[in-house]
């Protein structure tokens, strides 16, 4: 029987999960395409910064439950095994998952991509905003097989 606190650990890891991927999902499939609709490069450019400084906020603390809670649940579990078995290949999955958001996140977003694309939204907005959309499909989709993945081979349907 696993103790209370891992309880509570899996329930917040997976609450975080939905709050930031859900958010990931709204922006992808709402937020985006209302900006790509928009025929004002100032309201797209406005929109996208209402946006962003809204979300990345809420997605950095989710980042940081999901990467604490997935911490104490491998403590708790002493599954560290677990990352030089190939059967928890959605082990290595969620990790490094979690790292390429948290370099999105802290990084690459706000010091490298964020500034460029806040020109690119003033001179070619079209580009921009389909070069935004693309990736950010290409994250929902790979989050939501992760997630998929994460979710059977913690049920133990991997092998
Ligand atoms: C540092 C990063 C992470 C660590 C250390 C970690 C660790 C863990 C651990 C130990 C479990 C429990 C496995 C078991 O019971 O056998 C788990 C479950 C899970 N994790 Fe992660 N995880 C991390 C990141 C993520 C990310 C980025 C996602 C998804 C976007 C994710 C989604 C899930 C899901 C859906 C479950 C299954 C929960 C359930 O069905 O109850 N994890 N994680």
């Amino acid at each position: 029987m696993r103790g209370l606190w891992f309880i509570v650990a899996r329930a917040l890891h997976v609450l975080a999960v939905v709050v930031w991927i859900g958010g990931v999902a709204a922006v992808t499939t709402v937020v985006l395409p209302t900006m790509r609709r928009l025929d004002s490069n100032e309201q797209k450019l406005w929109l996208f910064e209402q946006v962003e400084s809204r979300f990345r906020p809420q997605a950095r603390l989710a980042w940081l439950v999901v990467g604490l809670t997935g911490l104490y649940m491998l403590y708790a579990l002493g599954a560290w095994g677990r990352f030089i078995d190939a059967r928890y290949w959605w082990m290595h999955a969620m990790v490094a998952l979690w790292v390429v958001f948290g370099l999105m996140l802290f990084i690459v977003e706000p010091l490298v991509v964020g500034p460029r694309l806040q020109r690119k939204l003033k001179s070619e907005p079209g580009k921009a905003v389909a070069r935004i959309e693309k990736l950010h499909w290409l994250l929902l989709v790979l989050s939501l097989c992760v997630i998929s993945a994460a979710v059977a081979g913690a049920y133990g349907w991997l092998g």
